[in-house]
């Protein structure tokens, strides 16, 4: 559509060139803003950050609710980092003068447990990554007297690891899972442990049965909710197309109605000059 309103341009520049210097002028002065505004449009700054997974729903100990809608940042030789819990965590590079690179390194998801305990916070779907992969991160907890983000590391392509200081994970079972489960996931485990100790159940099933657990829970994300989150960004975001269309479709209404005016103006000016 700039390409069309371009053309329009330049089919008034040229086929009426030459001969009528203060018509071309008026022209000159109309475009000038009819650009920016529609500049304005293209570059909106978001724009390469928008998520493609919705942040799952808040999940594990309840005393970490507080760190949701809060962000922490981290700059190294090259980037800042920035995390928020429950959220997302992005980078952006402080190198660049010119449109410098931003990235999603990962959308939250869920938890690592591991030995009983919530490690790490799984933060998945980032910016694409080379060869069709999306980056992600997990974000390991530990106890400090201050909350901040510590370290951002890329120990194997596109799989970020994070390190994440706060007093909240501090204290033998500031991040137990068992004691938090519902009753009957934690008699679910206990049958689980009790039939391992017999030997009823192998050490893989006893895993598997553990991960059952942790995604009734909340604390593991089904693969069906995933895609499902994924799906509700896509959707957002095409909304999000359609409406920056239209504005950019009425505002190309405005300069086409703009400009028939100004070439009416020309033409009488010109039919005024003719007949001075
Ligand atoms: C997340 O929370 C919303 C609102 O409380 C609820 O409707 C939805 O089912 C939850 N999603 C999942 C995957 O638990
Ligand atoms: C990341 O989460 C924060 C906190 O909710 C939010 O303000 C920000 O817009 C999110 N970033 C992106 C790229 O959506």
């Amino acid at each position: 559509m700039l390409i069309y309103f371009i053309f329009l341009l330049d089919f008034m520049f040229f086929s009426k060139s030459g001969a009528e210097m203060t018509s071309l002028k008026v022209i000159n002065e109309l475009p000038s803003s009819g650009y920016s505004n529609l500049q304005k449009l293209e570059s909106k700054p978001d724009e390469k950050l928008q998520l493609r997974m919705k942040p799952a729903n808040f999940s594990g100990p309840d005393h970490l609710r507080h760190l949701a809608g809060r962000c922490f940042k981290y700059q190294d030789s090259k980037y800042e980092y920035v995390f928020c819990p429950f959220q997302n965590i992005t980078q952006e590079d402080i190198q660049a003068y010119y449109e410098p690179y931003k990235g999603i390194l990962g959308v939250w998801a869920d938890w690592v447990i591991e030995d009983n305990q919530f490690k790490k916070m799984n933060m998945i779907e980032g910016s694409l990554c080379g060869s069709g992969m999306h980056r992600s991160t997990k974000v390991i907890l530990h106890c400090s007297a201050t909350s901040e983000l510590v370290s951002v590391t890329e120990p194997d392509k596109c799989r970020y690891t994070a390190k994440f200081e706060t007093p909240d994970v501090c204290g033998k079972n500031a991040m137990a899972v068992y004691p938090r489960l519902p009753p009957e996931l934690q008699t679910r485990w206990d049958d689980a442990e009790y039939d391992r100790h017999y030997g009823l159940l192998t050490k893989k099933g006893y895993q598997k049965e553990l991960e059952k657990i942790f995604l009734a829970a909340g604390y593991y994300l089904s693969p069906e909710d995933r895609s499902s989150l994924v799906y509700k960004a896509s959707t957002d975001s095409s909304k999000n197309c359609k409406a920056e269309l239209m504005e950019a479709k009425s505002r190309i209404n405005e300069l086409e109605e703009e400009l028939r005016m100004k070439e009416e103006m020309i033409l009488e000016q010109g039919a005024g000059k003719k007949s001075i």
